[in-house]
């Protein structure tokens, strides 16, 4: 039996983190086998790349660079975590996966889509998600939230305004071209109203029993 992968995607500031997390303990609650990651990061190889691409020392990356360690990181994860753990039936949660590099290094710095779905591919093994949401959030707001958390502000969240627009338009077209896979969720709402409507699209689309407990 092969279990669910499950990602959040979405600009800075979106509560990808907050929300990957809560819905990771409320799918365990209801008995679900559940492993919570992230990207890049998720394995000890991934989280040393994560802090090679976080660092402000590193503002020289080239594109290619930066695209490449993602990949890396990725390919780390889904051999070492993912796929062990659906194997086994389970549950995948990511915040962040292989869209991220198709917002960041594509519509984002302007990398070539096809070239980074090919490197997706490869570093993926053609792993893709059984669902996307998509926490959708104007930019500026995001990013305002993102400095209130007290988070560590990285190399990329200190990237132009501009970028960070051309990352969520690349979302939002993503998202419109492919709805089977992704929901877009209005990530200003309220925190309960986005839970609401991530467990609704959870029982619509995947069919998974949401109400009592499993065993
Ligand atoms: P986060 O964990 O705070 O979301 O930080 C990850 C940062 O890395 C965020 O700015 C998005 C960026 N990123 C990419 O640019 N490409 C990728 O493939 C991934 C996974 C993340």
């Amino acid at each position: 039996m092969r279990g669910l992968l499950i990602t959040f995607e979405g600009p800075e500031g979106s509560g990808k983190t907050t929300m990957a997390r809560w819905l990771s303990e409320f799918l365990q609650t209801k008995g679900y086998p559940v492993l919570l990651t992230r990207e890049p990061g998720g394995t000890p190889i991934g989280e040393a790349i994560r802090g090679i691409l976080h660092a402000h020392e590193h503002a020289d990356m080239a594109a290619r660079a930066e695209a490449l360690l993602f990949c890396a990181a990725r390919a780390q994860l889904v051999e070492q975590v993912i796929r062990p753990f659906l194997a086994k039936g389970g549950i995948v949660v990511s915040d962040r996966y292989a869209d991220s590099t198709l917002a960041y290094q594509g519509y984002g710095r302007g990398l070539d889509l096809e070239e980074l779905r090919r490197l997706n591919r490869f570093a993926t093994g053609g792993l893709e998600p059984d669902l996307t949401f998509l926490l959708d959030i104007e930019v500026e707001l995001g990013l305002a939230r993102r400095r209130a958390s007290g988070e560590a502000w990285t190399r990329l969240d200190a990237l132009a305004l501009s970028f960070h627009q051309r990352v969520r338009e690349g979302y939002r077209a993503m998202a419109a071209a492919d709805p089977a896979r992704w929901v877009i969720v209005d990530a200003s709402q309220p925190m309960e109203a986005v839970q609401a409507a991530i467990l609704a699209h959870l029982t619509q689309r995947l069919g998974l029993l949401l109400e009592g407990h499993r065993h």
